[in-house]
């Protein structure tokens, strides 16, 4: 079995399949004993990405417990701003935390350039995954949007609402674009990169787009993806590599965000009123089971999985996924359950 016959990348080409391929978001992570006897060993989480032999661990334990229809690069979004000097750290109990945020102006204008090279062991971990990987299993790179690391850039940590953040950018229009500006071209250059080392598809992850009105999120977030997407669809090396975008409670409706033209769209699991009809051919979909009805009685998980396959029963190019990424607290046995469960349908 070759790449080419990888029910992910059919169904990632609108091919309609009756079983859909299955891969889950954050499927490597500290809800596997594996992983955690792992990152034990690292203090800090990003000392642990730094480390490409680790990283191709980490990304084949989800493939080698649940038989997955593709893997994803293990690393994280905020790769990054770590590589612009902004000092990433994740501290246990508060996620990300940054030494040195984006807090006025003129620290947008002082930032050095994006050195690729500074995220070599990324690369590197890429080519080890691929080379590790079942020759039929495609690989998933992938970067945050450029809205999303600028929010944890600025905000300098996770926060509810990113009040800093939103400030920030009202008070300061033109170093705000500036900055999206530079992240748009890192994200460019760093995902090229990892097609280079072997990755198959690219996801974009705007996990903060729910933090801005309609028509900020136009201007702030979905134009920078916009413009990500059709650098990636004009290069020669990226051009034939299909991209899926999540995007987190946006204000826009899905038939709006597919003018971005990223070939699948990801569905968080709140998507209300999908029109499949209208996006039935123009656009693959991904997605959405609630991740918190993994904490539930067997017979809960295989209902609410039963309602999502006939929903999606007829449409062209349908994966199956969560609707945001998998939670520390959720038994792996009900990972097992759930791939089973679809693959038996
Ligand atoms: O299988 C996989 O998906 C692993 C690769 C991966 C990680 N992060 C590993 C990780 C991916 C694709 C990500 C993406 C990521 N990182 C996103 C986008 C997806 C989403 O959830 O919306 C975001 C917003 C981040 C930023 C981030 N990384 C936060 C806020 C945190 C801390 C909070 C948390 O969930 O723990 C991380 C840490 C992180 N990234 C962990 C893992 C496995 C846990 C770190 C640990 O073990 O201490």
């Amino acid at each position: 079995m070759n790449i080419e016959n990888s029910i992910f990348l059919k169904a990632l080409n609108k091919e309609k399949l009756s079983t859909p391929p299955i891969w889950y978001m954050r499927q490597a992570g500290r809800y596997m004993p594996e992983y955690r006897a792992v990152r034990k060993n690292f203090k800090n989480f990003l000392d642990m990405c730094k480390n490409p032999e680790v990283c191709c661990e980490l990304a084949l334990q989800p493939i080698n417990a649940f038989n997955l229809d593709a893997a994803i690069l293990f690393s994280d979004i905020l790769t990054i701003p770590d590589a612009l000097g902004l000092g990433v750290k994740f501290l246990e109990g508060e996620g990300p935390v940054f030494d040195n945020p984006i807090k006025v102006s003129k620290d947008v204008i002082n930032l050095p350039d994006f050195e690729p090279d500074n995220l070599s062991y990324v690369y590197k971990a890429v080519s080890n995954i691929k080379n590790a990987l079942p020759k039929n299993i495609p690989l998933i790179g992938f970067s945050g949007s450029p809205w999303t690391l600028a929010a944890y850039s600025i905000e300098g940590r996770s926060s509810k609402n990113f009040e800093y953040t939103k400030s920030f950018i009202r008070n300061n229009e033109e170093e705000a674009h500036i900055f999206l500006q530079k992240l748009t071209d890192a994200c460019f250059i760093y995902l090229k990169k990892q097609v280079e080392a072997g990755a198959d598809v690219i996801q974009i992850f705007d996990s903060w787009a729910n933090l801005l009105s309609k028509k900020d999120y136009e201007t702030y977030s979905l134009n920078y993806i916009r413009s990500l997407i059709s650098k990636l669809k004009e290069d020669q090396v990226t051009a034939s590599i299909p991209i899926i975008l999540f995007a987190r409670e946006p204000e826009i409706s899905c038939n709006q965000m597919i003018k971005v033209q990223a070939d699948c769209l990801s569905l968080y699991w709140k998507t209300k009123d999908i029109d499949l009809a209208f996006l039935n051919g123009k656009v693959a979909l991904q997605g959405n089971l609630n991740p918190e009805i993994l904490l539930q009685e067997d017979n809960v998980i295989k209902n609410e999985a039963d309602r999502i396959l006939k929903q999606f029963k007829n449409y062209d190019g349908y994966i199956f996924n969560l609707g945001h990424g998998i939670t520390p607290n959720i038994d792996p046995g009900k990972i097992k359950l759930l791939t089973d469960h679809i693959r038996s349908r």
